[in-house]
Formats: C-alpha cells, structure tokens, sequence
C-alpha cells in the first residue's frame, strides 16, 4: 500500500504546470489512482489531483456527497467541465499542498463534468454544491491554478482540504 508522498508550495514548478491527458489506460494508471486514492485518505483530504503527488498527468480523485449516506470516492481521468451555472457561491476551500492556509473561493454552483474512469468508461455527472466546488479546484489543478489565486481573502478557521 503505497503512500505517495504530496508536494507542496504555491510556486512548486509541478504545480504550476498543465498536465497532461492520459492515453493509456492501462494497469499502471490503476496502480496510480489507487495510490492516490489512499494517499488523500491519509491525509484526510477531501481530494486530491496528480500535480500534488508530483505527476502532472490529467487524473485527480474526488470525495462526492461528503459524510452521507452517499458518499462515494470518483477517480476522474481526463476531465472537463463541459457546462456550468451563472450562478456562483462562496465557500472555505484550503489544500493539501498548501498546509494552513484557508480562504473563501468563489465557484460556479453547478457544473457538468465529463471524465473517464480509469476502465476508459466515460462518465457524465452534474454536480452542486461541495461536490462542484471540489471538482472545480482539482480541474484547476491539473491546469496549474491554485486556489489561493482566486481566493478573496486568507480565513483563520481551518476546515477541509482539497
Ligand atoms: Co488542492
């Protein structure tokens, strides 16, 4: 049970960079995602995005309907965010490669988001709420943007990271 170990800091080269889209899905992607799904289960994250484990492939994994009934954890390869509201929403975010710091981000409510699975299996899910929110900073990720970059003001309370 590999735990890989995450990077930090908001002028990290890795992090900064645009990843790029996964072509093979094959036996070592799977190993991948595994290993970042239990590495952001260590970490206690809520998600987690390939740049934070020090690889800038197109692959983030997502906690969706966080401490429900139906909460579920989503490997998403190669994802987009195909439509979106107009409407937006503020809320805490903080990150794991930005150790204490939180802030309040504005997001689009809802959003479409279209990904494959690392089976190939393209999937199509619309999202509100803390699951858009979640999407939409792991998309920012593997695009080399941090949420401090749109945060709008630093928070002292200290809630989830992603
Ligand atoms: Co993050």
């Amino acid at each position: 049970m590999a735990k890989l170990k995450i990077i930090t800091g908001e002028h990290n080269p890795i992090l900064r960079a645009m990843s790029e889209k996964v072509k093979k899905f094959d036996a070592g992607l799977k190993k991948f995602a595994q290993d970042l799904k239990e590495t952001m289960i260590k970490a206690k994250g809520l998600g987690i995005a390939a740049p934070q484990v020090g690889k800038n492939i197109r692959v983030f994994i997502a906690i969706l309907n966080y401490k429900t009934e139906s909460q579920v954890i989503m490997t998403m390869v190669n994802p987009e965010i195909i439509t979106h509201s107009e409407e937006t929403e503020i809320g805490e975010e903080g990150c794991l490669s930005l150790p204490g710091k939180f802030g309040n981000v504005e997001r689009f409510k809802r959003v479409t988001v279209e990904f494959f699975d690392p089976d190939g299996g393209r999937q199509v899910f619309e999202l509100s709420g803390l699951n858009a929110r979640v999407v939409q900073h792991e998309t920012d990720h593997i695009n080399g943007v941090l949420f401090i970059d749109k945060m709008k003001e630093a928070e002292e309370r200290k809630g989830l990271a992603f």
